[in-house]
């Protein structure tokens, strides 16, 4: 295959490639590997890499590319490419050129690669409900009241449904045990409070919300998970069946405009602000907004109209890729605050501290 990809895109494909293979993604890295030695530069796909305009890696162009690989093989559109891809056996990297290069060959496939790359990934990971469940049964444990949640930045509002997921937190079992989405990280520490789950009332916000109920959103959110993770391919499937049953209330529009128009406490509830790896995403004057209006709100909590504010965010500097779960409370007496842990990006592990 000759070359046509630019210094930039070959070096983004290089680092997602190593990035990929350190998370125990293997074969999505060996796609990154492969496709930075080259893409014809007489398809529209290499084209459109050789002239990318802008920093490569902050556009996330490395996950657009083996999203849309992954939208074809999983729309039935490159059996090719599908035979090699798991559950197969890991290919060598001279069949995955040779299945590649196929591709870009045929123009409506070429065509439907490059379009693909035109917008930004958006991915909504439930595996992240491993750790905010955790933090609500603390929650809970404080205030013995039902919750009313309000999440922001909620993508396609999948973590809006998480009292309807079964979870298995180090021995604990929350939620509602007979739900197809199973999620059970890998626990460190001491077990969660054991308590019940009472959602009063849900409603979440995000800039670019995605519906989940129609398919084609779908399609392209499942094809953002790495194709070798099943277990996130599995549990995300999942949460888009139980959010077409079930649709999660969500709104479109800023985190700060949102909170700031719709927040109000209740009596007998704990009301809950939570979000997980969004904040670095709001502007910094959206996250100032953000944290004003909850410690305005906050002051004036009481122990019968309790606020939270829960998040899911690499706001640790020291663990700067480990996520920190932490909470705050009010309910009177200032703010409650508590580092409750840290836990994989994904949901996979959750240290907790209690
Ligand atoms: C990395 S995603 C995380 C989504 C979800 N919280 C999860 O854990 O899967 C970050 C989300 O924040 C949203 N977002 C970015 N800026 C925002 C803003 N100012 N207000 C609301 N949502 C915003 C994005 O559209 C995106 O869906």
């Amino acid at each position: 295959m000759s070359l046509a990809v630019s210094g930039k895109v070959t070096a983004a494909l290089e680092q997602q490639a190593r990035f990929c293979a350190a998370l125990g993604a293997p074969f999505t890295g060996a796609l990154c590997r492969v496709l930075a030695t080259g893409v014809d530069p007489a398809s529209l796909t290499g084209q459109r890499l050789a002239a990318w305009p802008g920093e490569p890696m902050t556009d996330a162009l490395p996950m657009r590319l083996t999203g849309a690989l992954h939208w074809l093989v999983r729309g039935g559109r490159a059996p090719g490419l599908a035979a090699l891809y798991p559950p197969a056996a890991m290919p060598d990297d001279a069949g995955l050129a040779a299945a590649l290069a196929g591709l870009f060959a045929v123009p409506a496939i070429d065509a439907a690669i490059a379009a693909f790359l035109d917008s930004p990934p958006q991915t909504n990971e439930v595996g992240r409900s491993g750790a905010l469940v955790p933090a609500l049964l603390t929650l809970v444990a404080k205030t013995g009241q039902p919750l009313a949640l309000n999440e922001l930045g909620a993508s396609a509002g999948l973590n809006l449904n998480l009292d309807r997921f079964a979870f298995d937190l180090g021995g604990v079992t929350a939620g509602d045990p007979a739900s197809a989405v199973r999620i059970a990280p890998n626990w460190q520490g001491p077990p969660p409070p054991a308590a019940a789950l009472q959602v009063v009332a849900r409603a979440g916000v995000d800039i670019a919300p995605l519906d989940a109920s129609d398919p084609a959103v779908a399609e392209r959110l499942m094809a953002f998970i790495w194709a070798d993770q099943p277990e996130r391919l599995t549990r995300t499937q999942a949460a888009i069946a139980l959010a077409r049953a079930v649709p999660p209330p969500l709104e479109k529009g800023d985190a700060a405009d949102w909170l700031e128009r719709t927040l109000s406490l209740a009596d007998g509830v704990t009301t809950v602000v939570y979000h997980s790896i969004a904040f670095q995403y709001f502007p910094p004057t959206v996250q100032a907004r953000v944290m004003g209006h909850l410690a305005k709100l906050g002051a004036t909590a009481t122990p019968q109209r309790p606020l939270a504010w829960l998040r899911m965010e690499m706001d640790d500097p020291a663990n700067p890729t480990t996520p920190a779960i932490r909470l705050s409370l009010w309910r009177g007496n200032g703010e409650e605050a508590q580092l409750l842990g840290h836990c994989h990006a994904h949901g996979t592990f959750v240290q907790w501290a209690g």
